[in-house]
């Protein structure tokens, strides 16, 4: 199974639809996000369950996550019971809103994986922060450590944080800055991965829209996003990858700041720009990050 490292993108696609997982995880997806949740009607989840797993198993080259039902569903543990099999990277919990979930999380993703013979831990996490609590908590629920650890980052519901705040989302967006920042800061804070953005889901015909949804989640420090439509991968892959430019000035940062250092400075201009130690650090970053993806 291939290690979870970054997420720029992540395809969710229905559990009651198999030809849709199939297409799903031939698209270039960092990972694809098979649901059991809000895609799949409550007369359906139970027939669902075994066509996911089946999946899970087909899959086995591919990180292949599957969004369960949240904890107070009625649905949570058999859904862990069915999909929790050898090749799961992942599970996405929607609706947390506290840091004590997480622990009952990890608790039922023990038993299981001790029920199955796996190694415990195998399956990380990622909760969906999508309500005001959840928004107002979430530097708790990151900062929750269990043992094993888990906790792969987090990712913003906007659908439903929209829903629980009683407004509309906008294509321009000004209303998710707060809870974006939060987020993403609370990650920061917490020294968990950056957080995934919610999907775009105001206009699927409208591709500047798109892209300047997913700059504003860049620039917040978000990692990847959420994605619900298969046009929607590349530009996200796109964006959420350092450019050729970036990626070239990056190094001609690093190389004159490294001679400077050399020669007793720690301070420089190029090309107009001031350069000091934060500076280089970023753009050292920025290479680490292109030399994980090309
Ligand atoms: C996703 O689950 C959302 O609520 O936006
Ligand atoms: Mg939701």
């Amino acid at each position: 199974m291939k290690e979870l490292e970054f997420i720029r993108t992540a395809l969710f696609v229905p559990g009651n639809r198999p030809d849709r997982v199939d297409k799903a995880v031939d698209t270039a997806a960092d990972v694809v996000i098979i649901d059991l949740e809000d895609a799949v009607p409550y007369s359906q989840k139970k027939e669902t369950r075994p066509v996911v797993r089946e999946k899970i198993l087909d899959y086995q080259e591919r990180p292949v996550l599957v969004r369960i039902n949240a904890l107070d569903t009625g649905f949570f543990q058999e859904d862990l019971d069915a999909v929790v099999v050898e090749g799961l990277s992942c599970v996405m919990v929607p609706k947390v809103e506290a840091a004590a979930q997480i622990l009952e999380i990890n608790r039922g993703l023990l038993e299981v994986e001790a029920k199955k013979g796996m190694r415990p831990g195998s399956v990380s996490i990622i909760p969906l922060i999508e309500s005001a609590l959840a928004v107002e908590n979430v530097f708790q629920i990151v900062s929750q450590r269990t043992d094993p650890e888990r906790l792969f980052t987090v990712a913003f519901g906007a659908a439903d944080f929209a829903l629980d705040m009683g407004f509309e989302i906008t294509k321009t967006g000004e209303e998710l800055f707060y809870p974006r920042a939060r987020i993403a800061v609370a990650c920061r804070a917490a020294g968990v991965k950056p957080p995934l953005d919610t999907p775009f889901m105001i206009d699927l015909k409208d591709p500047e829209a798109l892209e300047a949804d997913i700059k504003r989640a860049c620039r917040l420090g978000f990692q990847g996003k959420l994605c619900i439509h298969p046009n929607q991968i590349d530009i996200c892959n796109r964006l959420f990858s350092p450019t050729t430019e970036e990626i070239e000035y990056a190094q001609k940062v690093v190389q004159a700041f490294d001679e400077a250092e050399a020669g007793g400075s720690a301070a420089i201009q190029l090309d107009g720009k001031f350069v000091d130690y934060p500076v280089v650090e970023r753009c050292r970053r920025i290479l680490k990050m292109a030399k994980r993806i090309f």
